[in-house]
């Protein structure tokens, strides 16, 4: 009797935590049929040839570009505002589609309407058993402004000198000592894809995260899933970050030659 009820005690418990998951888990993708077949649309006319039909990587334009178009079957995105490990935001994905990956054959894809990005988004989604699952979600980071000092450029200057330290510490060996993305390791860095990941040279006025300072702070927080580029969220601090972004944007050369390169000349 009291085992029966002990095992009932267990049975609602489980109950009610499934229960208050299920609520937790709320943000959790359910297709919705017409968006996708509207995003099917845009998926095959748009993004097809390079993503592949099977949401791969392997469309027949992959062939020879590095970085390769993504792969959608793990799930895992670059590009984020959300913490390390988890799927990006809808908006990040928007933000991605509509303003590209400079330097990449990922172009811009202005001429899709809102509605239309909206509906590939979720068809990208379709892709992967990741976006089922309460626990790959997150909401995004809160990212603090840039500092005050951070326009001026004699303060700038300073704020590169412990900068450059951090950087020789953290950074160089991926990216260099010159940040030219050329360090003792980069030639052996794989990324999950286990294809070769070269780490970027942070000389360039325009990496994929964006032209911004602040493009540079989100990468620090949030790291990029699937590559060796990993989040420094808990290990530097804000301000730390602010003299490292010091350091490297005080370094940039307009001709600093940018990863990839589109084969299609869509920038
Ligand atoms: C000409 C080839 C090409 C086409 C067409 C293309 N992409 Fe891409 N896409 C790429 C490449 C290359 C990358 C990988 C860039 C990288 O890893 O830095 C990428 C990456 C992505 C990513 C991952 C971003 C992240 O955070 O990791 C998304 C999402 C994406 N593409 C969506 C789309 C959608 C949606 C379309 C169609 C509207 C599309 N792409 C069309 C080449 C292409
Ligand atoms: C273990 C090697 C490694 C270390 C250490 C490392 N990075 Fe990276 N980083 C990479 C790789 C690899 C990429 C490119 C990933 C890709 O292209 O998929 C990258 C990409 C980046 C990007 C994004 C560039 C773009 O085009 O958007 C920034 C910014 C960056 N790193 C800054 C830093 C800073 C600052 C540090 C030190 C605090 C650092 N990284 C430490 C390997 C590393």
């Amino acid at each position: 009797m009291t085992r029966r009820f002990a095992l009932l005690t267990v049975f609602t418990a489980a109950l009610i935590i499934t229960g208050s998951h299920a609520s937790a888990a709320e943000p959790v993708f359910k297709l919705d049929p017409a968006l996708f077949g509207e995003g099917a649309y845009v998926y095959e006319r748009n993004c097809l040839i390079c993503h592949g039909p099977r949401g791969d990587g392997n469309g027949e334009w992959a062939q020879g570009l590095l970085p390769k178009p993504r792969s959608f079957r793990e799930g895992m995105f670059k590009f984020r505002t959300t913490p390390t490990g988890k799927l990006p935001t809808d908006d990040d994905l928007h933000r991605t589609i509509k303003g590209g990956l400079s330097g990449t054959a990922m172009g811009m894809f202005t001429a899709l309407g809102d509605d239309e990005v909206r509906a590939v988004t979720e068809y990208v989604k379709s892709f992967s058993r990741r976006w089922r699952k309460a626990e790959n979600y997150a909401e995004p980071m809160t990212f603090p402004p840039q500092p005050v000092w951070f326009a001026d450029v004699a303060m700038r200057a300073d704020h590169a000198v412990p900068g450059r330290i951090l950087f020789n510490n953290a950074c160089a060996i991926c990216h260099g000592l010159k940040a030219d993305g050329k360090g003792p390791s980069a030639a052996a860095l794989k990324d999950i894809w286990n294809l070769p990941c070269k780490p970027a040279d942070l000389r360039q006025e325009h990496l994929r995260c964006g032209d911004h300072p602040a493009d540079i702070y989100r990468i620090l927080a949030t790291g990029m899933n699937g590559t060796p580029m990993m989040s420094y969220d808990q290990s530097l601090t804000e301000a730390q970050r602010w003299d490292v972004i010091a350091f490297i944007v005080g370094i940039r050369v307009p001709s600093a030659p940018v990863l990839g390169g589109s084969p299609l000349g869509s920038r």
